[in-house]
């Protein structure tokens, strides 16, 4: 058999999951490694949890391109500095390309004084609880009866979906630094909440910033007619949003947790054709259990790659503008150059943008560049490729990483739909992490 390249995709969410079919299809042998003992990352554990039809497509799409003999799969497995394995470990053992599609799993914060309360949470927590994953789906949440939502983009309607829909919440309020028509939620998607609109609450509150949007050059009138509804919401349970307003401090109870959220009023200012919200000195303070942060996430900068203001660098030079190669090439500004084979995509490349067809997309495009690479290099006789993917196995054995393979995630999968078949229900979740291992060495302990 001739020379065949292998490349590290690192991260099992939908950018690692579809650029490995990519580079499978031009040929190429794939070594995916996953944080979490399953592949699908917010396909399995971010998307909201009663979206069976999407969840259940993917899962079936990721199984199939997994399912490649190309593909060699190890979960379990995070790489970054002091965990299971470093990006240094992998380039010493040497692959042809190494792919950095981790996803954004760096929580970004306000800097407040009280943010590390007791009741102040970030949605990613949140979301990775109610979807079950290890180890936030054991950690216990603080949500009271009384929850602010900061941001209003689509995961603050997955949050208050959760909050209202399955936890029963009494009084969830939505807190926009800007005004209603800067929503970024969609419509489509409100629509699971919109029965506990406080309807009554949204016309005063339009009325209270009507001078501010009217300076902004907003036709107030129209907002209302958009954002006002005709329903009324249960007696109790209300969904209610306070525009213009910027946390600046979350407030302590006697007991030491979170009691309340002072904000800074904004006003709106059109600037270079964009709204911007701009702090009046004023402020107001609203009584609280529990604060959420739903403002996007930022990636993970214990990776090992150069990382500035929440994201990883990639090449200054070629920052905008049509796809470039250097767009999906880690960058140091110290060296003043690209980083030899390695490559970002997805999420990690541009953190909480897009739907999962768009970090799809990246992927794809991504791995044209990496296919474009790898055509110009020289690749690795088969009993090397082996010896490379044995070479990490040793590394994660000798640090004492318990990881599975995809034989072993096809076990815990199987064993996931029979536990459903027999609930009747239409997915089952092991929630801990011991849970799953157990059920994929029970075979193994079996056959010995
Ligand atoms: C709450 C929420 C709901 C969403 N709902 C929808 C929806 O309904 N429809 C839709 O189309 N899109 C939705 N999206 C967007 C969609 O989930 C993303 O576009 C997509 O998942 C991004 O893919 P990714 O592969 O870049 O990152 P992720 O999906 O985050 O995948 C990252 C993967 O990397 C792994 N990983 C992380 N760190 C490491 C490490 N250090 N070492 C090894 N592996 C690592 C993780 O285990 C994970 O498997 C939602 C997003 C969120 C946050
Ligand atoms: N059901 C779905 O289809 C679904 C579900 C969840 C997520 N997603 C996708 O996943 C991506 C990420 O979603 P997201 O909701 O995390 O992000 P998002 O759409 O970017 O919304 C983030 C919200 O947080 C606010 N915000 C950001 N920084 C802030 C700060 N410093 N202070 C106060 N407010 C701040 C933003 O306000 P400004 O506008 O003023 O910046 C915005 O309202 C999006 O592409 C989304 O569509 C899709």
């Amino acid at each position: 058999m001739s020379k065949q390249h292998l490349v590290a995709v690192i991260g099992a969410g939908p950018a690692g999951i579809y650029g490995t079919r990519k580079l499978t299809e031009a040929g190429h042998r794939v070594l995916l490694i996953n944080r979490d003992i399953k592949p699908g990352g917010l396909a399995e554990y971010g998307i909201f949890l009663d979206k069976e039809k999407m969840k259940t497509g993917l899962r079936k799409q990721f199984q199939r391109i997994l399912a490649d003999g190309k593909v060699s799969y190890l979960g379990h497995v995070t790489v970054g500095e002091g965990k299971s394995l470093t990006l240094k470990d992998l380039q010493e053992i040497g692959f042809s390309a190494i792919v950095v599609s981790a996803g954004a799993q760096g929580t970004k914060k306000l800097g407040l004084p009280g943010e590390d309360l007791i009741g102040v949470y970030h949605a990613k927590d949140v979301v990775y609880h109610y979807n079950k994953l290890p180890p936030f789906s054991q950690r216990h949440f603080e949500i009271g009866t009384r929850v602010a939502i900061i941001g209003m983009g689509n995961v603050m309607v997955d949050v208050a979906n959760w909050l209202l829909n399955y936890m029963n919440s009494a009084e969830v309020t939505v807190v926009a630094r800007r005004g209603p028509k800067e929503k970024a939620y969609d419509d489509s998607e409100f629509e699971v909440v919109e029965k506990y609109l406080d309807n009554d609450d949204m016309r005063k509150e339009i009325e209270r910033i009507r001078p501010n949007l009217e300076a902004a050059g907003q036709n107030v009138d129209e907002l209302i007619q958009k954002f006002v509804k005709s329903s009324t919401p249960p007696p109790n349970q209300k969904l209610r949003f306070r525009y213009l307003c910027s946390p600046t401090k979350v407030l302590a109870g006697n007991d030491g947790k979170t009691a309340g959220l002072e904000v800074e009023l904004n006003e709106l200012i059109v600037e270079k054709g964009r709204t911007v919200a701009k702090g009046t000195g004023q402020h107001t303070q609203f009584p609280l259990d529990c604060v959420i942060y739903a403002i996007g996430d930022e990636v993970d900068s214990s990776l090992g790659l150069p990382f500035s203001r929440g994201a990883f660098v990639t090449s200054p030079a070629e920052a905008s503008g049509n796809p470039h190669p250097a767009q999906y090439r880690p960058y140091d500004p110290a060296a003043k150059q690209a980083l030899e084979g390695i490559y970002v995509m997805g999420w990690s490349r541009n953190a909480s943008v897009g739907l999962v067809g768009i970090a799809k997309k990246d992927a794809e495009q991504g791995t044209k560049f990496i296919n474009a690479d790898l055509a110009a290099k020289e690749g690795f006789e088969p009993a090397v490729i082996e010896q490379k993917i044995e070479a990490v196995m040793d590394k994660l054995e000798e640090n004492n990483v318990a990881f599975v393979t995809k034989d072993d995630v096809a076990v815990l999968e199987a064993k996931e739909r029979e536990e459903a078949k027999k609930r009747n229900t239409w997915e089952h979740k092991y929630a801990s992490d011991d849970e799953m291992l157990n059920i994929i060495s029970a075979p193994k302990a079996a056959a010995s």
